[in-house]
């Protein structure tokens, strides 16, 4: 007899639980085509201590998620890192700050975009908002230059994806997705996107050797070939002129995209090339105003450049220095907007360099459970963030700091004029103190 109510019972069970699974998925289908957004806006449960049953939504992606709960977390320590930022529940491959510095925004193939509040990154807790990708995941991400859009590359669509953020009376946000995503041209994975500070074009960049630059409605403006057997990296650069790329041949390619005064486009120009390394180049990485350059390649070599040149008079840019590392695929590099510090990853790790002796300062080993997919500097130099696994981690940006020290007070000694030297010693003081403050939390 036993048995048998066992084997009732547990089929009563199964049932019930079809049911009510079948009960969730079916609403939760049923939310985003209500508002035919592929968003839906919340505050994430974790960052909204104690609301999150407020909202039904939040519950259902708590029914989804226990067993992706339980994975094991990389563990990281090190006297410099800031914080982590632990809300995604699948790996990050993309990280990117507002121009306004308010935002990070990073994606992950757990199919959110999370949007954190630069402000609170040496606060306890992490405030973040999501928005989520519905039936798909964004592999890249990056924010338009209001910092009240974002662009997002879809990794089954293959395509972009752009979202609006609206910001509500109470502070959080309702993320809208445009009506239509843009046309489907890449033929190939992609390796970037990014929008000019200019506003005035998107970029695309795939594995093959195409470029797409588009407007900021999905109409295609250009396509550049860059005959570099792929692209390994492509970007747009900090202050919106320029797109470059990088891939088997050992040089970097620089275009500049060109609009009529009256903001039409006109064309896409070569500009300049950096040449100089022996072999494929992983990754490159410009200052915020393109007057300095970073490359580091599979010859085993990192290099900086000064690329303040009058191009357009066939003047080329000037290599400054050339140093060794270790490195392998995949291997990013990224340069301070501020160009006093050079950060490179490979596999793993980290190494933070001085831009001025090109000297290694800092190294950062096993970061990541996974591979580094990303790594930046926030548009102040205060901090350095990289991603891989599911986490974010945050550094704070020491060399910089140093690096600002050294400089102002090597400006001192020369300044005549009090205004100057008040200046000066301002910035002596603020960097000073954030260094002092670094090293006691250390303890
Ligand atoms: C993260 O990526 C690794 C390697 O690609 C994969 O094995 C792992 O399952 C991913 N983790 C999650 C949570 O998606
Ligand atoms: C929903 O989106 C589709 C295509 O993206 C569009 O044709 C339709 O008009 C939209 N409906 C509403 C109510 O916005
Ligand atoms: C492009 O990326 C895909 C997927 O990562 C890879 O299989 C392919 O070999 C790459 N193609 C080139 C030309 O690098
Ligand atoms: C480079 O790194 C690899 C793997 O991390 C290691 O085996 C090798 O010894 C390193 N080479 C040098 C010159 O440091
Ligand atoms: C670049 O960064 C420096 C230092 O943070 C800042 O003073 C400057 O305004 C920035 N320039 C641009 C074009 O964003």
């Amino acid at each position: 007899m036993e048995p048998f109510v066992i084997l009732a019972v547990s089929l009563l069970l199964g049932a019930l639980i079809f049911f009510i699974s079948a009960a969730v998925t079916g609403s939760r289908r049923a939310v985003p085509q209500d508002s035919n957004g592929s968003t839906v806006n919340e505050e994430d449960s974790k960052v909204s201590n104690g609301e999150s049953d407020r909202n039904t939504a939040s519950k259902k992606q708590k029914l989804q998620r226990p067993r992706k709960e339980k994975l094991q977390q990389h563990v990281f320590a090190h006297p410099l890192l800031a914080t982590s930022l632990k809300s995604h529940s699948g790996n990050v491959s993309c990280l990117d700050f507002s121009s306004n510095g308010k935002y990070l925004a990073s994606c992950a193939d757990d199919r959110t975009v999370r949007i954190w509040s630069t402000k609170d990154f040496l606060e306890h807790d992490h405030r973040c908002v999501r928005a989520n990708v519905e039936l798909d995941h964004a592999t890249h991400v990056c924010f338009s230059p209001d910092s009240r859009a974002f662009i997002t590359w879809l990794a089954n669509e293959e395509t972009i994806r752009v979202f609006k953020m609206i910001k509500k009376d109470d502070g959080s946000f309702t993320f809208t997705a445009a009506s239509e995503d843009f046309p489907k041209k890449h033929k190939a994975p992609i390796v970037n996107i990014g929008i000019a500070e200019t506003g005035k074009f998107i970029m695309s960049a795939s594995n093959d050797t195409t470029i797409l630059i588009w407007d900021l409605k999905g109409e295609l403006l250009a396509t550049i070939n860059t005959n570099q057997m792929n692209n390994a990296y492509a970007t747009v650069s900090p202050c919106g002129r320029f797109v470059a790329s990088c891939g088997f041949t050992p040089d970097v390619k620089v275009w500049e995209v060109c609009f009529t005064k009256s903001g039409t486009f006109r064309e896409v120009l070569r500009a300049f090339d950096l040449k100089g390394h022996s072999a494929g180049i992983y990754s490159f990485a410009f200052s915020n105003d393109s007057r300095r350059m970073a490359t580091v390649s599979k010859d085993g070599t990192w290099k900086l450049w000064d690329t303040d040149v009058e191009y357009k008079q066939q003047q080329d840019p000037y290599l400054l220095y050339t140093m060794k590392c270790n490195v392998s695929d995949p291997c990013r590099i990224a340069l301070s907007p501020d160009a006093r510090v050079v950060a490179i990853s490979s596999g793993f790790s980290i190494s933070v360099h001085s831009a001025k002796t090109g000297k290694q300062e800092e190294e950062f080993l096993n970061v990541h459970g996974e591979e580094i997919a990303d790594l930046a500097f926030d548009i102040n130099s205060r901090f350095l963030v990289s991603c891989g696994d599911r986490a974010i981690r945050i550094f704070h940006n020491v060399v910089g700091y140093r690096a600002v020290i050294e400089e102002m007070e090597g400006r001192l000694k020369k300044a005549t004029n009090e205004a100057m030297r008040e200046r000066l010693q301002q910035q002596v003081d603020d960097a000073q103190s954030a260094l002092e403050a670094v090293c006691t939390k250390k303890e």
